[in-house]
C-alpha cells in the first residue's frame, strides 16, 4: 500500500490520480575484444569470454557458422569442435556446428530466422545456454534475431569475419532481417553476451568485403572524429592494397567510436527520431534494395555519404576542399561513389532512390532527420532534403564514375 501511495505521488502532474507509475533502469554489460587465431591452443580468450559470469556445472553451447566463411576457411568446423572436445568438463556442445547461408540471403525474409529457432528449440537450449555467431554481419544480424526471440533471448556471443561486422554490425545492440521490401524491417535491440573480432579471418575476404568497412570508418570519422579522418585519408592507399596494420587501426578506432555513441549518445535503443551514425545511410538502404543487394553495404555507405556530403557542400556546410578530399579518399580506397543503379526510376519518373528517405523516415519514426556533416569532425541534423540538390549530387557524382570500382 505505501508503495502505491509513493508512486502516485512521482507520478506528478496530478491529471490522474489512479496511476501506478512503473519505472526501472537496466544495466547493460558486454565486453569486445580483438585478438588473432582465436581457435589457436595457447588462446585462451574464448575460455575467459565464456566463463563471464560463470554458472556451476556444464554449459550448453551451440555454434553457427557463415557459409562464406566455412569455404574460406575448410578446416572452420573442426576446429570449432575440437576446441570445445578440450573442454567437455565445463562445455556442452549442443550439437556440431550448424552452417548458415551468408551474405545478404541470409537476411531476406523470415525463412532462416524461422529454421534458427526451430534448431534451437529441438536442442532444447535454455536461457543460460550460449549461442556463438561466427560471420559477416548479414549472417550475425538474423542469428541475433532469431537468438533474440528464442525462450525471448538467450545468450548470443559474435564473433564477426568481415571488416564491416568486427567495426560496427557485430558491436552494437541491433539485429534484423530485410522484408516487406524494406532493408531491416524486422529486428530486435538485444545486447550481445560478448563479441570477439579475430583480425585472421579478415585474410581470405573478397576484395568488396575487405574494404566494405572502410565506408563506416569514414562515415564516424566525417561525423565525430577529425583526426581519424585525417588517419583514414594518409592510409587509405595502404587500407586499399591490404596492409593489415592499417586495417587493423582503423577496425578498433571505429568499433570504439560506435561503442561510445551507444553508450553516451543518451538513445542506445534509438527511441529518438535521430540516428547520426547512420549518416548517408538513407541512400545507402535504398541502393542495396534497388540493386538487388548487387552492392554491397560498405559499397552502398559510401555512395550514400559521396550524395550527402555533395548536398552539404551545396548548403555551405561543408566546403569544396572538404567535400574533395573525402571523395579522393573513397576513390583511393577503391569505394564507390556512384553506382547506375541510381538511374533507376519509377512510374512517375523519379528518381528510385529518393523513396529512401520516407522509407529512412518510417524506420525511424517521428519527423525525417537526416544527418549531415558541418565541417569535419562535426555534424548537424536537417528535417528537409531538397530533391533538387540530390539530383545535382548525383549528376556530379556520376561524372567521376571512371573511377567507380568494386561496387558488387
Ligand atoms: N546490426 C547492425 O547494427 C548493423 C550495422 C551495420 C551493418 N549491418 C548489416 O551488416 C550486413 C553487411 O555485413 P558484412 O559487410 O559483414 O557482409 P556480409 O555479412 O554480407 O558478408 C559478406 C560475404 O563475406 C562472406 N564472409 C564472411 N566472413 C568471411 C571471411 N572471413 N572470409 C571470406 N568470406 C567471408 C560471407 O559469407 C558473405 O558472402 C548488412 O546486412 C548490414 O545491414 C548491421
Ligand atoms: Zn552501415
Amino acid at each position: 500500500m505505501r508503495d502505491l501511495q509513493t508512486n502516485q505521488r512521482t507520478a506528478r502532474g496530478g491529471e490522474r490520480d489512479d496511476v501506478y507509475l512503473q519505472r526501472f533502469t537496466v544495466e547493460f554489460e558486454y565486453p569486445v575484444h580483438f585478438t588473432h587465431g582465436l581457435f589457436d591452443p595457447a588462446n585462451d580468450l574464448l575460455d575467459h569470454v565464456l566463463d563471464r559470469r560463470g554458472v556451476d556445472g556444464v554449459r550448453k553451447v551451440q555454434v553457427f557458422l557463415d557459409r562464406g566463411l566455412v569455404q574460406a576457411w575448410p578446416d572452420m568446423t573442426r576446429a570449432v569442435k575440437r576446441w570445445f572436445d578440450d573442454r567437455t568438463d565445463r562445455f556442452q556442445s549442443a550439437s556440431m556446428p550448424r552452417i548458415l547461408p551468408g551474405g545478404e540471403t541470409a537476411k531476406h525474409g523470415w525463412k532462416h530466422v524461422g529454421a534458427v529457432m526451430r534448431t534451437l528449440g529441438r536442442l532444447h537450449l535454455d536461457r543460460h545456454a550460449l549461442v556463438i555467431g561466427i560471420g559477416g554481419g548479414a549472417m550475425l544480424d538474423m542469428l541475433g534475431l532469431a537468438v533474440s526471440l528464442v525462450h525471448r533471448g538467450l545468450r548470443f556471443v559474435r564473433i564477426p569475419t568481415t571488416t564491416l561486422a568486427q567495426c560496427d554490425a557485430a558491436v552494437g545492440v541491433k539485429n534484423g532481417i530485410d522484408a516487406h521490401g524494406m532493408k531491416n524491417f524486422a529486428g530486435t535491440f538485444a545486447a550481445p553476451f560478448a563479441v570477439i573480432a579475430d583480425f585472421d579471418f579478415l585474410r581470405t575476404l573478397s576484395p568488396r568485403d575487405w574494404i566494405g568497412g572502410v565506408a563506416e570508418a569514414f562515415k564516424v570519422a566525417m561525423i565525430k572524429d577529425t583526426r581519424f579522418f585525417d588517419f583514414l585519408c594518409e592510409h587509405a592507399g595502404a587500407l586499399a592494397t591490404r596492409d593489415a596494420t592499417a586495417m587493423d587501426r582503423t577496425i578498433r578506432q571505429c568499433a570504439t567510436i560506435h561503442l561510445d555513441h551507444i553508450r553516451l549518445g543518451g538513445d542506445p535503443f534509438e527511441t529518438g527520431s535521430a540516428r547520426p551514425l547512420d549518416f548517408g545511410h538513407w541512400a545507402a538502404h535504398q541502393i542495396e534494395c534497388i540493386s538487388g543487394y548487387r552492392v554491397g553495404h560498405g559499397q552502398a555507405t559510401a555512395i550514400g555519404m559521396a550524395i550527402d556530403s555533395h548536398y552539404a557542400m551545396q548548403t555551405g556546410l561543408l566546403s569544396a576542399p572538404e567535400y574533395e578530399s573525402l571523395i579522393r579518399a573513397l576513390t583511393t580506397c577503391e569505394l564507390p561513389v556512384w553506382d547506375p543503379c541510381l538511374e533507376e526510376r519509377n512510374e512517375h519518373g523519379q528518381r528510385r532512390v529518393l523513396a529512401g528517405l520516407e522509407s529512412f523516415r518510417e524506420h525511424l519514426g517521428g519527423k525525417l532527420t537526416v544527418t549531415l556533416p558541418q565541417g569535419i569532425g562535426a555534424r548537424c541534423e536537417v528535417h528537409v532534403m531538397d530533391d533538387d540538390r540530390i539530383e545535382c549530387a548525383i549528376k556530379a557524382l556520376e561524372t567521376i564514375t571512371g573511377r567507380t570500382v568494386r561496387s558488387s
